[in-house]
C-alpha cells in the first residue's frame, strides 16, 4: 500500500514517535491532522510538515476526557468530511507497584491509552465504512504482551488495546479497513518522564532502558514499513527485548523467571 495522497489523523504528534511518523508521512504529499495537548509544539511539527511538502491541521486533543475528545473529534472530522488513517500514538505510561499505585492512576492511564483509541476509532470509523477502506493503528508496547514489575497500569491498558484490536480486526478486516497494532519495546522519547509516579505526578526522570533505546525516527519506519505490508501487528524492538513476546508465548513460564527479578 502506498501511503501518498491520503488524509491521516495522528494523536500524540507533538511528541516522541507520533511526531516522527507525522515527520515521515510529510514527505509522501499527504494530509496530517496533528492532535495531542501542546499546542505550541504541534505548531513547530506543522511547520516541519509543511517544509516537507504536505498538508498539515494542528488539531488539540485531550484524551483525559476521552467522551469529550470523541465529541470534538466528531465535530471536526466532520467538517473535513474523510479521513483515509488514523494513528491513535497519545499515550502515558507508570511506574509504581500495584500496592503503591493509586486506583485514580490506573484510571488515567487507561483513560488515554485505552479509552481514546476507543475514542479515535468510534471517530473514524464510519468515513472508513461508508468509504470501503482505511487504516487504524494503535501503538500498544511490548508492555502489551508481557507483563512486568511497577508497570501494572501501563501494562494493563496496552494489553486491553491489543485486545481491542484483535476483535476490531475481526470486525471490520472484510469491509476493507486494515488494523495494525504496534507493540514497541524501548524508544528515547519523554514517555519515561512523563510517567506517572503512585500519585499521579509525571516521574521527571528517564530510565536507561529508554534513554539506551532506538530512536523515535527509526521506530516511524519500521511502523511505516509495516502499514505498507499491511501487517496485522508488529513488535518494534531490538535485543532481547523484541523476543519477549514470542518467549512469553513458548516458554511462559522461563520469561516469568527472568522478568520477577528486573525493572523493565
Ligand atoms: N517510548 C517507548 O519506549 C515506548 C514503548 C512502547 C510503547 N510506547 C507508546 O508509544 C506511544 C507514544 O509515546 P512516546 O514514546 O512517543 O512518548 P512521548 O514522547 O511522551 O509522547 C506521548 C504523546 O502523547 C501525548 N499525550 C499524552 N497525554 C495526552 C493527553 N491527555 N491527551 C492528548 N495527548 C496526550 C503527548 O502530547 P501532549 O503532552 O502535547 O499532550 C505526546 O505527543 C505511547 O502510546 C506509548 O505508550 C512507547
Amino acid at each position: 500500500m502506498e501511503v501518498t495522497g491520503k488524509t491521516i489523523w495522528i494523536t500524540g504528534a507533538s511528541s516522541g514517535i507520533g511526531r516522527e511518523l507525522a515527520l515521515k508521512f510529510a514527505t509522501h504529499q499527504n494530509q496530517i491532522i496533528l492532535s495531542a495537548r501542546n499546542v505550541e509544539a504541534l505548531r513547530e511539527v506543522a511547520d516541519a510538515v509543511k517544509i516537507a511538502g504536505s498538508e498539515a491541521i494542528v488539531f488539540p486533543v485531550d484524551f483525559s476526557d476521552a467522551d469529550r475528545a470523541q465529541e470534538t473529534a466528531s465535530d471536526h472530522m466532520a467538517k473535513l468530511g474523510r479521513v483515509d488513517m488514523a494513528i491513535h500514538a497519545a499515550g502515558i505510561s507508570q511506574k509504581a507497584t500495584v500496592q503503591e499505585n493509586s486506583l485514580r492512576v490506573y484510571r488515567s492511564v487507561m483513560e488515554i491509552n485505552y479509552f481514546g483509541l476507543i475514542s479515535v476509532v468510534k471517530t473514524v470509523l464510519p468515513y472508513m465504512l461508508e468509504a470501503g477502506n482505511g487504516s487504524i493503528v494503535a501503538i500498544s508496547s511490548v508492555a502489551g504482551k508481557v507483563g512486568s514489575r511497577n508497570r501494572s497500569g501501563y501494562s494493563g491498558s496496552k494489553f486491553a488495546v491489543c485486545g481491542f484490536m484483535d476483535c476490531l480486526r475481526a470486525e471490520v478486516a472484510n469491509q476493507g479497513i486494515h488494523c495494525l497494532t504496534v507493540c514497541p519495546g524501548y524508544v528515547k522519547t519523554n514517555i519515561a518522564r512523563n510517567a506517572l509516579d503512585s500519585a499521579g505526578s509525571p516521574r521527571g526522570t528517564s530510565t536507561p532502558q529508554i534513554e539506551g533505546g532506538m530512536s523515535p525516527a527509526q521506530c516511524a519506519e519500521r511502523i511505516y514499513h509495516a502499514l505498507r505490508k499491511q501487517k496485522d501487528e508488529v513488535v518494534v524492538s531490538s535485543g532481547v527485548n523484541s523476543w519477549a513476546p514470542l518467549l512469553n508465548r513458548l516458554f511462559p513460564s522461563l520469561l516469568r523467571k527472568v522478568v520477577a527479578g528486573r525493572d523493565m
